[in-house]
């Protein structure tokens, strides 16, 4: 039943501007909990989360303030073992994603992060934007199938690290459970 009593505001995306990256993940965690409280619409859920993650990387120092998309891939069901866009900010990006290509389709058929310092060290990565150049991708997970991936790509090699693992992973359990999939 959805919490009719929560006002949503604008304010969940405002971090302190000297904030860690430790804190800032708390923050987004703790933010996203209470948006998807009585409301499990994926779309609704992921596009608030991006913002979330947006917002939460551009209060931080260098490399997270370079980050430069963050965002969601879904499961297509429309065609089997593909990806297609979900809710992100950031610059315009592929549409389609299948299963085994690119970083996202990787870690969507492995069902497992894929952390990578320096995107042309990964044979098949899909360059939508010539300026990504680290990347970590975090499959959602229900029932065994992976059916969306969080997506982060920064303009700066080794952009992520353990914390990022960790935080986003956390997320990726969150977003499996508060959402009708
Ligand atoms: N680089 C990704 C494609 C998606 S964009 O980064 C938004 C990949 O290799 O799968």
């Amino acid at each position: 039943m959805p919490n009719l009593l929560t006002t949503v505001h604008a304010e969940a995306s405002n971090f302190a501007s000297d904030v860690t990256k430790e804190d800032a993940y708390k923050q987004v965690l703790s933010q996203a909990t209470a948006l998807l409280d009585g409301q499990r619409n994926w779309h609704s859920n992921l596009a608030n989360t991006s913002s979330l993650l947006w917002h939460a990387y551009k209060s931080l120092p260098t490399p997270s303030a370079s980050v430069n998309w963050a965002g969601f891939y879904v499961l297509d069901k429309s065609r089997a073992s593909q990806l297609i866009l979900g809710p992100f900010q950031g610059k315009v990006a592929c549409q389609t994603i299948a299963f085994g290509k690119g970083v996202c389709g990787a870690a969507a058929s492995k069902r497992e992060t894929l952390l990578i310092h320096d995107v042309k060290a990964f044979p098949g990565h899909i360059a939508c934007d010539g300026d990504s150049k680290s990347e970590i991708v975090v499959p959602i997970v229900v029932g065994g199938q992976t059916v969306a991936i969080i997506d982060v790509d920064c303009a700066e090699v080794e952009g992520f690290d353990e914390v990022d693992r960790r935080a986003l992973e956390e997320l990726a359990r969150l977003l499996e459970g508060a959402c009708d999939w």
